[in-house]
């Protein structure tokens, strides 16, 4: 069978995790996706930089605007990152070009997802983004596959995984918030720019996209009321603990009589709550159908190896020929409404 061929846009954490997983797992893949997935060509701000990856055999394009067009190559791995400038322009380049896209970037389709949605729709490609929501945990494909058959009430759970380390290990060792976001940063799970861990803002992109695969709902990130840990101490992670909670970044949206609700905060969560136990880089999310009922996953929500394995998912999804449309809107379009910072419960 013909391989699926593929440009990869951006080596970083998680562009080097791709190629490594690619060519460890590659005879395997092929079994499974039912024809190679080759790496055809590569581009990233800095050839030189040490990776401990093989490149050969692959082009290298200076610039990574020439993937969205190369006639040799099927499907867009975009992992630059950023909301705007080269990464929206490669994406809409590459549907418009008619290669399928897949993207790791929360970020860019926080605000611009419904927009690309619609323009993958058009030209009959598949957006995908697994990696983009909750790292290795295959969220998106359990609401989309898996829980289809449901009516999400509520989706609840732990998004960043930057956050979620620097709460555990500051009440673990009574250490000082800048100390332990050094380390987040050391170890690759910190964003770029490490305030859009700790303010919320990268959670925030979660959840949005989150809302919009699970409600059908537009991604609507403008809508989503956000704070993020900046002023949790060390102290009210103690008082916390004795009076039996954890304090826990939460992203969290729900069906109301006005539309959804969504909004990321600290919240308390009771100890003998599932998620209260989630800890260090770990994510989770709740979602809870009208017939399922509830149901929670949870699975690493950052580093290379998770982001890698779920990037690798969508390209098999695309070597096997699935096309699903990348948010599900409905008949009633549900408007989408800023949460009240007064409501602060799970
Ligand atoms: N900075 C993000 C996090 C990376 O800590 O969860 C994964 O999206």
């Amino acid at each position: 069978n013909s391989p699926l061929r593929i440009g990869i846009a951006g080596l970083g954490t998680v562009g080097a995790g791709v190629v490594k997983l690619l060519a460890e797992h590659g005879r395997l893949l092929s079994v499974r996706g039912g024809r190679p997935l080759k790496i055809v060509a590569v581009s990233a701000r800095s050839k030189a930089r040490k990776r401990d990856i093989d490149l050969s055999g692959m082009r290298w394009e200076k610039d990574p605007m020439a993937l969205a067009t190369a006639p040799d190559i099927d499907v867009v791995v975009e992992l630059i990152g950023g909301s705007g400038g080269v990464a929206r322009r490669l994406v809409q380049k590459a549907l418009a070009s008619g290669k399928h896209v897949v993207t790791a970037n929360k970020a860019l389709l926080a605000l611009h997802g419904t927009e690309l949605a619609a323009l993958a729709e058009k030209k009959q490609r598949s957006l995908a983004f697994e990696a983009a929501v909750a790292g290795g945990i295959p969220i998106i494909k359990a609401l989309r596959e898996g829980l289809v058959g449901n009516r999400v009430k509520r989706l609840y759970g732990i998004l960043n995984g930057t956050c979620n380390y620097i709460l555990t290990t500051m009440r673990e060792t009574g250490r000082d918030f800048d100390v332990v976001l050094a380390e987040a940063q050391a170890a690759g799970y910190a964003e770029a720019d490490p305030t859009f861990d700790v303010d919320g803002i990268d959670a925030a992109h979660k959840l949005a996209v989150l809302t919009g695969a699970a409600f059908g709902a537009r991604v609507d990130f403008a809508g989503v009321h956000v704070e993020g840990i900046r002023r949790v101490t060390s102290m009210d992670i103690e008082f916390a603990q004795e009076l039996g909670y954890r304090i826990k970044l939460l992203g969290l949206a729900r069906e109301t009589r006005h539309g959804i609700e969504q909004r990321v905060h600290p919240c308390m969560v009771p100890l003998d709550t599932p998620i209260a136990h989630i800890e260090g880089v770990f994510n989770a999310v709740v979602v809870e159908g009208d017939f399922v009922g509830t149901t929670m996953f949870q699975g690493r929500g950052a580093g290379q190896g998770p982001t890698a394995s779920a990037v690798v998912a969508d390209l098999v999804d695309v070597a096997r020929g699935r096309h699903m449309p990348a948010f599900v809107v409905p008949a009633e379009k549900l408007a989408t409404k800023k949460a009240s910072p007064m409501d602060r419960h799970v």
